[in-house]
């Protein structure tokens, strides 16, 4: 491994400018699943970049290929604060390096300036390109699918209001592999048969694929299934693809149609096999069942690689559960009558959760991963409330700010033993009251002109150990 370690090179990780608090839990999710080690030189933080250590260019090409948070690596040649630095270091690596690889040096190339955080005219750009012609490169200029892109970067900050007049920091590097992004473009809510009030985007779909670590043949459930999008990205990765939904009317595609514009009811194709007919996974998906993850139907020694969700919160749609609040009066007038069941009652927030992890104790393989939400109050400091279960450890947290006042954080659990039955139940589940506070803040809550709550003692955080 020492060896190993000493043979590794440095590249450029450069993200696309969103879901920055995902960033380090997708690309350490892909480490695990490609099995590699890395050496973080600098860590994924609000930056759009980091710098990282690998031990070959295929490792980094296989790390693009499953990665959306990223938008390209690059190996990684000089990097400087200055820039006259920048380039008496480049022409070092010249002399000592690419002057010696003379396949590389005949190779067709293009440039690729880019800055983050400023703009450059034409002009600007070409004479960036011109101040790097002491480079060895012989080859012919191409502009599409050349065999080498070299990258330089201009970093600015990321305060758009506070841009300073020279960068922070420069690189140069070749670039090694784009990312995956396409997928989200191809996989987009707006081109998909199929979809609800509620159906998560492509991007996050597929970031919640990642940190399930979805391995190609893995079995996937999503127990609150809605239409779906959780499993097209999962299938995408090579999973098979199962869940359940309650809502009858819309696993049959029987509701209002996916698209405001169609004024007549739901097309009969308007399912999740249509969408995943619609991408070419259909021999990934084993089947969706109308049911309450409440009332789970499987075999006890059922197992699962992983389970990801995004549970009800009780905004945009029900939460409930198949039950009775009636009380039975056992006497002789109710005996010949036939019982009427209401079918549905409230399913809270922190029940779910419950019933989330006590399922995924029971029925995820050793190592396999729950990714589910949960909606916070960003004010009440409830990042500190999370859920806890005796059979895993929480992987990451990653927030995904929704409002001024509301936000929702990923959860990804490990399955780190096999529960006894004891074990099973010791959960701790804190109720934030979240749909409570939602609906009272609405209307009640008394806001600030900096967005802090006045209120602020209005909803105490209750500590239930259910
Ligand atoms: C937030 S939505 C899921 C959206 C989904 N990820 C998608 O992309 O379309 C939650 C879903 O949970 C379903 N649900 C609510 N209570 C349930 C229960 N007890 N059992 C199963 N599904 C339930 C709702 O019908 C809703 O479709």
């Amino acid at each position: 491994m020492k060896d190993k370690v000493n043979n590794f090179k440095t590249y450029l990780f450069w993200f696309a400018n969103d879901h920055v608090d995902f960033r380090l839990s997708e690309i350490e999710s892909i480490i695990d699943i490609l099995k590699t080690c890395i050496k973080w030189v600098e860590k994924p933080s609000k930056k759009p970049y980091s710098i990282v250590d690998l031990p070959s260019d295929t490792i980094a090409r296989e790390i693009a290929h499953r990665s959306v948070t990223l938008k390209h690596i690059s190996e990684l040649w000089v990097s400087s604060a200055e820039k006259e630095d920048l380039h008496s270091k480049l022409k070092e690596y010249s002399d000592k390096v690419l002057k010696n690889l003379i396949n590389l040096r005949k190779a067709s190339f293009k440039f690729n300036i880019e800055v983050f955080c400023n703009t450059q005219n034409y002009s600007e750009k070409i004479k960036k390109i011109e101040s790097f012609n002491y480079l060895p490169f012989e080859g012919p200029v191409k502009l599409d699918n050349p065999d080498i892109t070299l990258q330089y970067f201009e970093y600015y900050g990321v305060d758009p209001n506070n841009i300073p007049k020279k960068p922070y920091y420069l690189f140069f590097g070749k670039l090694i592999a784009n990312s995956q992004r396409k997928i989200i473009h191809n996989l987009s809510l707006k081109k998909r048969t199929f979809i609800g009030n509620t159906s998560m985007d492509a991007e996050l779909s597929l970031v919640m694929a990642n940190h399930a670590k979805v391995c190609k043949g893995d079995v996937i459930y999503d127990p609150f299934v809605g239409s779906g999008s959780l499993l097209i990205a999962a299938a995408y990765f090579g999973g098979y693809v199962f869940g359940i939904d309650i809502d009858y009317q819309m696993i049959h595609g029987k509701t209002k149609p996916t698209r405001k514009q169609n004024r007549h009811i739901a097309r009969k194709d308007e399912n999740v096999l249509a969408n995943m007919k619609q991408y070419g996974l259909e021999d990934q998906y084993i089947d969706i069942l109308v049911g309450d993850s409440s009332l789970p139907l499987w075999r006890s020694d059922f197992k699962l690689d992983a389970i990801i969700t995004d549970p009800p919160y009780g905004i945009r749609e029900a939460t409930e559960r198949i039950g009775s609040n009636h009380i039975h009066k056992n006497n002789s007038q109710n005996e010949n009558k036939e019982t009427k069941f209401p079918s549905k009652v409230i399913y809270t927030f922190h029940q779910i959760l419950y019933d989330l992890l006590y399922f995924s104790a029971l029925h995820l393989k050793l190592g396999g991963r729950l990714v589910t939400w949960i909606p916070i109050y960003i004010h009440y400091n409830e990042h500190n409330y999370l859920p806890e279960h005796a059979c895993f450890s929480l992987i990451s947290n990653c927030e995904q700010i929704l409002s001024r006042v509301v936000s929702r954080r990923l959860l990804t659990f490990e399955k780190i033993k096999e529960p006894s039955n004891e074990e099973l139940k010791l959960c701790k589940i804190y109720n934030n009251n979240f749909r409570e506070k939602y609906f009272n803040y609405k209307y009640n809550a008394n806001i600030s002109s900096s967005g802090e709550y006045q209120n602020s003692d209005s909803f105490p955080i209750e500590k239930n150990n259910l």
